[in-house]
């Protein structure tokens, strides 16, 4: 019997999280064994020869959860049918930028691969990596018609990924222990929330009691990581976002076991934490194991959380300002 297949667009291919993130989608780690994947890669015109060559590489891999590689300089064809949409290509910043500061080169992006992506694909999903990935969401969701907006995702989940690791540091135990998620924005606003979150099933604030080790340098070192790993590696971070990428659909994929949930951002229903209607907030997610998700309701929050949930809304509020020309009413 011929095996399901499910259709993943990846843009950005020939970049550095296109060279992590398309083997290991082709592995069958994300979709299971018993599924082909189909690449449908899009690059620009002068990266076309780069993406050949990793297509190349991906072959020679033999996997046999490989169902056949596409790439394309065209949108429109490179997200024909698909299933998945990975919005990677875009400008990564340099030293001495926020991801903010990406905005105005990268957000045109979204609005033509938004437009495309409505014209060729119905049953999608989409998970927006390019930064700034939270307002480039917002860009392609309202340039694109024809898919429901909470089909429309972006990524912190390398900054859970980047929270969890300090945290098992600090704790002695391991990552796989802990339950935590990131509130807000993909930048230096976000929020690690270690006081919902769990260690074994005890609070975070139970097993470390250092609170001025968490409001003070894991805090800064979560929210300040990207940029630490430019200064040292000269480029961004590439083969943990796209580790978080493959985790980040794995966990959409899955159903989200009792108790626990996940950093996904997705577009706000206005009812939920005070959070504008709308605006591309990352929340405590748990999967239904379809792809589709919720976000978790009514979680405590002190007043110290609070604010910084209102710092990073604030942050993305006046992202959407700037970038109100290239949304569609
Ligand atoms: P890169 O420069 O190595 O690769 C980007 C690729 O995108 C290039 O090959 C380029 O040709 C291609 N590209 C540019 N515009 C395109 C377009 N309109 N259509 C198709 N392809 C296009 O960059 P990278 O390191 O792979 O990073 C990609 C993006 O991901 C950056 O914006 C970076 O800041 C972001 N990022 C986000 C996270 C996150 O956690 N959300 C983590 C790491 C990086
Ligand atoms: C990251 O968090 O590593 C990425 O968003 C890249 C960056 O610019 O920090």
């Amino acid at each position: 019997m011929s095996k399901p297949v499910v259709k993943v667009a990846v843009t950005g291919a020939a970049g550095q999280i296109g060279y992590s993130l398309l083997f290991r989608l082709a592995s069958g780690e994300v979709f299971g064994k018993d599924t082909q994947v189909q690449l449908q890669l899009l690059e620009l015109p002068a990266a076309m020869k780069a993406a050949e060559g990793t297509a190349m590489e991906i072959d020679d891999c033999g996997f046999p959860s490989l169902a056949g590689i596409t790439i394309s300089d065209t949108a429109e064809q490179a997200f024909d049918g698909i299933n998945w949409a990975l919005f990677v290509g875009s400008k990564p910043r340099g030293p001495g930028m926020e991801r903010n500061d990406l905005i105005r080169d990268n957000g045109p992006i979204f609005v033509s691969q938004g437009k495309a992506l409505s014209r060729a694909a119905k049953d999608v999903r989409i998970v927006t990596v390019g930064n700034p990935c939270n307002t480039n969401a917002l860009i392609a969701q309202h340039n694109c018609r024809d898919v429901s907006p909470t089909r429309f995702t972006a990524m912190t989940m390398l900054d859970e990924n980047r929270a969890k690791a300090q945290l098992a540091k600090k704790a002695g135990c391991n990552v796989g222990d802990i339950n935590l998620a990131i509130w807000g924005n993909h930048s230096s606003t976000m929020f690690p929330d270690f006081e919902n979150g769990s260690i074994n099933g005890k609070k975070i604030t139970d097993t470390i009691k250092d609170r001025a080790w968490l409001e003070g340098d894991f805090m800064k070192t979560v929210q300040l990581r990207g940029a630490a790993i430019i200064a040292a590696r000269g480029k961004s971070s590439a083969a943990s976002a796209a580790s978080a990428c493959i985790d980040h659909i794995w966990r959409l994929m899955h159903p989200t076991p009792a108790g626990k949930y996940f950093s996904c951002a997705v577009a706000s229903d206005g009812n939920s934490y005070g959070v504008p209607a709308g605006l591309i907030f990352s929340f405590p997610t748990r999967s239904l194991g379809n792809g589709n998700y919720e976000v978790v309701k009514d979680l405590p929050l002190s007043d110290y959380s609070k604010k910084k949930i209102e710092e990073t809304t604030k942050e993305l509020l006046t992202e959407r300002e700037v970038v109100k020309d290239l949304l569609i009413k």
